[in-house]
């Protein structure tokens, strides 16, 4: 089996290589290293099987050639994060729209089966409750830039479903929910990353808001199993899951916990968000998934509790 994964050289994208190399599967790797790096995939560059093209999804040519040479394709390369998205806008939609619009339709011609990412951030403002697949999205004003990724990826959403049901694609889709683990960058505004790099310098903390917001944080290597299961599973074609962890924890909660473990002298220090990302900033008090409907369809379970997911990266940061 010859996998083609966009995004490879990303974050999500390098534990995913390393899973299907360690099944003695082949993968290609087509990556622009825009937010990816070469170094996340270091490890698997001299590994049997393992072909890294670093270009771009954009690019539909050499897109297109590596289609044709793949089994299936795991399209994970996005422009990611809010950071990135509230300072390169055009990028981010374009990237986000157009390159999901060239993978698809080249899978269709070539009727190769995909699997999407989207993010939980398509939900938008929920608070009350924790987030079901087929509950509404509730998103901000168009002139607020912050949602523009949420609804790049809820169009990609509507294009694969519309692939799947127009033209049967088989196609999968899933939502990630802060996802976590080594390799992961602060760069792009990834908290955990973030927290535990400047715990480690004892810098300053920096939690947006007052820290009462609660997030729920999934380890990346269960998000590659759930990923791999899905997509091994005829019976989740043409279907959405959310892949994450039901358990919550407020970013203040987050930041001490983070600040005790590596016996930080760090400051924690609250930053409003007008002054983090411009005036009129809109963040989510909660997110959190029912991940209900993948339990039932794969089993699925989270395998370590966030400490321990915690206490990985914190390692992987010491000796990286
Ligand atoms: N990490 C999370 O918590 C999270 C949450 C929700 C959704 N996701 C989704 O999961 C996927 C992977 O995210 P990640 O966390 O690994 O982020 P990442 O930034 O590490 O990975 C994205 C990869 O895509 C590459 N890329 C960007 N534009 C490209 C282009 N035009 N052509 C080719 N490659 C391009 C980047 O260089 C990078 O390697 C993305 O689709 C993202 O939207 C991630």
């Amino acid at each position: 089996m010859r996998s083609l994964v966009t995004g490879g050289a990303g974050f999500i994208g390098s534990h995913l290589c390393e899973e299907l190399l360690s099944r003695g599967e082949e993968v290609i790797v087509l990556d622009n290293l825009s937010t990816g790096s070469i170094a996340n995939v270091g490890h698997l560059k001299d590994k049997k099987g393992f072909t890294l093209v670093v270009d771009s999804v954009l690019n539909k040519p050499v897109l297109e050639e590596l289609v044709q040479k793949a089994d299936r394709i795991f399209h994970l390369a996005a422009a990611v994060g809010v950071k990135l998205i509230m300072e390169r806008p055009v990028d981010t939609i374009e990237t986000n729209v157009l390159g999901t619009e060239h993978v698809l339709s080249l899978a269709n011609k070539y009727h190769k089966k995909v699997l999407v990412a989207s993010t939980s951030e398509v939900y938008g403002k929920h608070r009350d409750h924790t987030l079901s697949e087929m509950n509404n999205m509730v998103l901000g004003p168009t002139k607020k830039r912050r949602w523009a990724y949420a609804c790049t990826k809820a169009l990609d959403e509507f294009l694969s479903f519309a692939y799947h049901e127009e033209k049967r694609l088989p196609v999968v889709v899933v939502r990630f929910f802060n996802t976590i683990g080594p390799r992961q960058t602060g760069q792009y505004g990834m908290v955990v990353p973030k927290f535990i790099k400047s715990a480690l310098l004892n810098n300053p903390i920096t939690v947006f808001g007052n820290g009462t917001q609660s997030r729920s944080f999934t380890y990346v290597k269960d998000a590659v199993r759930a990923v791999l299961m899905l997509m091994e599973k005829p019976e989740a074609e043409g279907d959405v899951f959310n892949i994450g962890d039901g358990r919550e924890i407020t970013i203040l909660e987050l930041a001490k916990r983070i600040k005790k473990m590596t016996n930080s002298t760090s400051e924690i220090v609250f930053v409003p968000y007008d002054d983090a990302y411009g005036k009129g900033f809109e963040d989510m008090e909660r997110r959190a998934p029912d991940i209900s409907k993948i339990r039932k369809f794969i089993g699925y379970e989270p395998s370590l509790n966030l400490d321990q997911v915690l206490e990985i990266i914190t390692q992987h940061m010491k000796n990286g």
